[in-house]
C-alpha cells in the first residue's frame, strides 16, 4: 500500500512536471508567435532603410508605367538645373535610380532621394545603388510620390505625364523659392517653363520655384 503511494505520488509529480514544462513551451511558442507577428512592423522599417532588402507591396498602380530616361538625357536635366554638391535631389518616380545615382557620381549632391510607388523598380534603383557604389548617398524610398515629403529639395526631377505635372504644381509651389525643378518630355500646363532645351530628339524643360506666386498660377495654392 505505502509503495502504491509513493508510485503515485511519483506519477502524479512527473505528470505535473511534465504539463508545466508542456504549458511553459506553448508559452513560449505563443510568445514567439507574438513576436513573428510584431516582427513586420521591425522588419517593414528595416526594409524601408536597408537598400538589400525586399521590397513592400505594391501600394496602388503606378499613374505612369516605367520608361527609363537615356544616359545623355539624364546629363543635360542635371546640367540645365546647374546641380552642384550643394544640392538636394529628389527624382518624383525614380524607376531604376539612375537620375539619384548620376547626381552622386556625376554631380557629388549632398543628398539623392529617388521615389518610385513599384516594388520593383525600388529594388532595381538598390542594385543598381549597389553596382555604381553609391549606397548610402542615395535612398530609395517606395512611396505615392504625391503623398511624399520633399520639402528639403533644391532640385526636383521629373518624368512623369503632362497631367502628373500639373496636379504636382501645388506641392512643387510650396518648395523653397529657388529650387530647381526639371521635366523630360513635359511641360506644367500654365506654368510656363524657364527654359526649354533639345537633346536627342527629346524636351528637356526647365522652371525655378518663383518667391512671389504669379497670378496665373495663385489658384494651385488654394488649399481644396
Ligand atoms: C517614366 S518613368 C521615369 C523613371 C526615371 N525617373 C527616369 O527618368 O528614368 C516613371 C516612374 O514613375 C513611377 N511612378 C508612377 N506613379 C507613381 C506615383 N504615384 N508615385 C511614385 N512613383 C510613381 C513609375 O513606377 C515609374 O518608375
Amino acid at each position: 500500500m505505502k509503495l502504491q503511494a509513493m508510485f503515485k505520488v511519483l506519477f502524479t509529480t512527473v505528470s505535473v512536471g511534465s504539463l508545466m514544462l508542456a504549458g511553459c513551451t506553448q508559452q513560449e511558442q505563443v510568445s514567439s508567435q507574438v513576436q513573428d507577428e510584431a516582427s513586420p512592423s521591425i522588419v517593414e522599417v528595416q526594409q524601408r532603410s536597408s537598400p538589400t532588402s525586399t521590397p513592400q507591396p505594391a501600394e496602388r498602380t503606378p499613374d505612369v508605367v516605367y520608361v527609363p530616361t537615356p544616359p545623355e538625357v539624364v546629363d543635360r536635366m542635371l546640367k540645365i538645373a546647374n546641380v552642384t554638391s550643394k544640392d538636394t535631389l529628389y527624382d518624383l518616380g525614380s524607376g531604376d535610380g539612375r537620375i539619384p545615382i548620376a547626381a552622386v557620381q556625376k554631380y557629388k549632391v549632398k543628398k539623392a532621394v529617388g521615389i518610385d510607388i513599384d516594388p520593383e523598380r525600388i529594388k532595381e534603383a538598390n542594385e543598381n545603388a549597389k553596382k555604381a557604389g553609391v549606397t548610402g548617398q542615395v535612398q530609395f524610398l517606395q512611396q505615392d510620390l504625391f503623398k511624399s515629403n520633399f520639402s528639403d529639395a533644391t532640385v526636383v526631377t521629373l518624368y512623369l505625364l503632362p497631367e502628373l505635372n500639373v496636379k504636382l504644381i501645388p506641392q512643387l509651389l510650396k518648395l523653397k523659392p529657388g529650387t530647381r525643378i526639371v521635366s523630360h518630355a513635359f511641360d506644367m500646363g500654365d506654368w510656363k517653363p524657364e527654359k526649354v532645351e533639345q537633346v536627342d530628339g527629346r524636351t528637356v524643360y526647365f522652371w525655378t520655384v518663383p518667391a512671389k506666386i504669379p497670378a496665373n498660377l495663385q489658384k494651385y495654392t488654394r488649399s481644396s
